[in-house]
């Protein structure tokens, strides 16, 4: 697979490439590749093994995020504000502090009490394309994790949809369909807008709110230095609206091409629920709503016979970790059958998502219920990505679904 350094920074030639085929050379190859994109851009380090993405993402000792964790911050400006007072901008023990409070936020209690909205939703976005003929599923999936985080977050409704819009902005800044004709511009325009949003949200609540939804439990919690301050707030406001409705998106859309290309194996998963769990984690695997993350090396580290130096940074590609046959047996045959399935979807370490119950439970409650009103799915048009080296996500997906008869379920 033949390849440029500045491709893996080049959004469209995610958006258009079979990733897998270069992700595979690199693995065998090219374990550890030093990537010089040029264009006046920093030189970074790629890892695409298993083990090795394992370890930059878990061992914060050798690999910090306190210089962010996106790829794009490499070739636009890094957002320094962030450096130790955004969850993931922190190493531990920082994190902990925004951490330990916030995981009960999402804890299963929390997610419990969402449960009915996450079947409202799933009954609703299948039964509109069971209406149609045709439907375009893409756009419809991205408002689902929306709604889950509006709620309890207790953003209004009525900025749902532009909320989605900006979010999208800050992650494919050079898709057509999200840009404003400039990356850096489309980033800024998208982080401003997001940041006035959060301050007139922030505005509303007080420390003394009784029964606070999640900004307004941010608005009570005490750092070291003393009460989370309004930076602080809209910081990590921005940061779980970004986990969260970036990626679930991407794995509601792939399960829709598994379930076209396996029909059988979804059989099998409804004729046999105790296969729903390691169904949902192939899901998971398969589709590595994450493609990349992003380390900076605290010291020298030694790893397959080159030094990465202290204060480099380092891309983990877990979506390439994730078909690493090393780990998976098969692994580019989609098995719901596959135990155990050690996927790095949701990160691995300290930084592991906070999400990631919330999601498999949405998750779950979306397989339950396609499974017991669809038949079969068919991908019914053109299917389009969109154009991010963070997320593999796609922006048009119409699909076709044949109802099951009533009396089969
Ligand atoms: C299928 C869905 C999801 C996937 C695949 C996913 C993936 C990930 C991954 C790979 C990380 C690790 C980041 C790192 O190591 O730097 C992460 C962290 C995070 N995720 Fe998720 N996520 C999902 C859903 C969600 C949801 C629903 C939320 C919101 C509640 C969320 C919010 C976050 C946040 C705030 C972090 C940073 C945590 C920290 O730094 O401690 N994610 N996610």
């Amino acid at each position: 697979m033949r390849f440029q350094d500045s491709d893996l920074l080049d959004s469209g030639f995610h958006a258009s490439t079979d990733m897998h085929a270069l992700w595979a050379d690199l693995r065998e190859n090219q374990p550890l590749y030093r990537a010089e994109p040029g264009g006046g851009r920093e030189p970074f380090w790629v890892v695409t093994r298993h083990e090795d993405v394992s370890r930059v993402l878990r061992s914060h000792g050798e690999f910090s995020s306190r210089r962010g964790t996106i790829l794009c911050v490499l070739d636009l400006d890094t957002p320094d504000i962030a450096s130790d007072n955004m969850m993931a901008d922190t190493d531990p023990p920082r994190h902990r502090e925004f951490r330990e409070p916030l995981n009960k936020a999402f804890a299963p209690p929390v997610v419990a009490t969402q449960e009915k909205l996450l079947r409202d939703l799933s009954r609703d976005l299948i039964q509109s394309a069971l209406d149609a003929d045709v439907y375009d599923i893409a756009h419809k999936t991205m408002m689902f994790p929306m709604a889950v985080t509006g709620t309890l977050m207790g953003l209004p409704p009525e900025s749902w949809e532009r909320l989605v819009e900006l979010v999208m902005m800050t992650i494919a800044y050079d898709d057509p369909d999200y840009s404003t004709g400039n990356a850096q511009a489309t980033v800024r325009q998208a982080r401003h807008e997001l940041f006035e949003y959060f301050q007139k949200e922030y505005a509303q609540r007080t420390r003394e709110d009784v029964d606070p939804d999640v900004i307004g439990a941010m608005l009570a919690m005490d750092l070291s230095e003393g009460p989370m301050s309004q930076e602080q707030v809209l910081l990590n406001a921005f940061v779980l609206l970004i986990g969260a409705n970036v990626t679930t998106p991407h794995a509601l859309c792939t399960l829709m091409t598994v379930m076209a290309e396996h029909p059988e194996q979804f059989q099998a998963v409804r004729e046999n629920p105790e296969l729903r769990a390691s169904c949902l984690q192939e899901l998971l695997r398969w589709s590595s709503p994450v493609t990349a993350l992003m380390r900076y090396a605290v010291k020298d580290v030694e790893l397959h016979g080159q030094t990465i130096r202290a204060g480099e940074p380092v891309s983990a590609w877990i979506g390439a970790a994730n078909r690493d046959e090393r780990v998976f047996a098969d692994p580019y045959t989609f098995d719901v059958t596959r135990r155990p399935n050690k996927h790095l979807a949701f990160g691995l370490g300290p930084h592991y998502c906070i999400g990631a119950n919330l999601a498999k439970v949405g998750l779950e409650i979306f397989l339950d219920e396609i499974l017991d009103r669809v038949e079969t799915v068919e991908i019914a048009g053109e299917v389009r990505h969109v154009a991010s080296h963070f997320v593999p996500g796609y922006k048009s997906m119409p699909v076709r679904f044949t109802p099951r008869k009533t009396e089969a379920r």
